[in-house]
């Protein structure tokens, strides 16, 4: 796992701004101010979600599928998942004041460059490792691909699973770090924590550096619900092929 960056000043600040936006938000699920109301996120995560440069761990939400950043805000609240400033800024939003940022962010253009972290070197042993199991998986291991999931062009599946370009490289390896090690979870059957058990630190390591240089076609979003069918079912998609 790799260690998050100490945090920025302006996002201290922003902790402190947010006290005042969540003593004032009481559970209204409107957005019409959102602006507003969200500025004290866009200090970590950018004005539209864009993500912030220079602060690049944190992740950018523009463009995510609204289902999966809905339930991530449901899973820093209700434990499944912890980071210590996000468990704190939801803590007491309710649903459907966290469905309505959910929206809110999922309708910004998604990110398609490359994430800019001054990542590790890839080298060719590493780019082969990655290929092979985003897009064909490890059988013996029974790893699916990435792409059966997060889609062809590794840009997500509507309504829940989110796109994997556009990340850096130390917010992949801690998510699946944190999937192993039982800091992350999605809702039962948990499938990204069966697969990152399922891989080596190295495989992680390898797919991670990867899959931060891939880029997306300028605005493409995730798949269209049920333009395909995962291999397994998930949480947040409960339908998958049998196995
Ligand atoms: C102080 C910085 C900071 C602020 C302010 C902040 N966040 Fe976060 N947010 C983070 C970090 C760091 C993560 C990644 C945590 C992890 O490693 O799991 C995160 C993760 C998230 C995620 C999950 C993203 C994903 O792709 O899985 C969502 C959704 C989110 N934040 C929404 C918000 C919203 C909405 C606000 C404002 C109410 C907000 N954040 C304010 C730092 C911040
Ligand atoms: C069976 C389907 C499935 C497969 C196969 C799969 N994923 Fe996922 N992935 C998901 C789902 C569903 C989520 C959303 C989980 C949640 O709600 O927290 C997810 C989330 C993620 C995230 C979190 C993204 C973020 O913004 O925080 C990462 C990173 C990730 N997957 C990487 C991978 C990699 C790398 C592979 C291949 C080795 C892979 N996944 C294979 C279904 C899958």
């Amino acid at each position: 796992m790799v260690a998050m960056p100490s945090l920025p000043i302006h996002c201290r600040l922003a902790v402190l701004a947010l006290c005042g936006l969540l003593a004032a938000t009481s559970a209204r699920a409107d957005l019409a101010d959102a602006t507003e109301r969200l500025a004290a996120c866009s200090a970590c995560h950018g004005e539209q979600g864009e993500g912030v440069r220079g602060a690049e761990y944190y992740p950018h939400l523009a463009g995510k599928p609204a289902g999966y950043l809905f339930e991530q805000l449901q899973n820093f609240r209700d434990g499944r998942r912890v980071n210590a400033q996000m468990t704190w800024l939801v803590g007491s939003m309710d649903d459907a004041y966290m469905a309505a940022i959910a929206t809110h962010y999922a309708a910004m253009p998604p990110r398609t460059r490359p994430a800019d972290t001054g990542a590790e070197t890839l080298t060719e042993a590493m780019r082969q490792t990655a290929v092979r199991l985003v897009e064909e998986g490890d059988p013996a291991r029974d790893v699916p691909p990435c792409t059966a999931c997060h889609g062809k062009a590794l840009t997500g599946l509507e309504p829940a699973i989110p796109a994997l370009v556009a990340l850096p490289a130390d917010y992949i390896i801690a998510q699946l770090g944190n999937w192993r090690s039982g800091v992350r979870h999605a809702q039962p059957p948990d499938c990204m924590a069966e697969v990152a058990r399922d891989l080596s630190p190295g495989d992680i390591r390898a797919i991670a550096v990867w899959l931060s240089r891939q880029v997306a076609a300028d605005g493409a979003g995730p798949a269209p619900a049920g333009s395909f069918l995962p291999p397994r079912a998930c949480g947040a998609m409960p339908h998958g092929e049998a196995p």
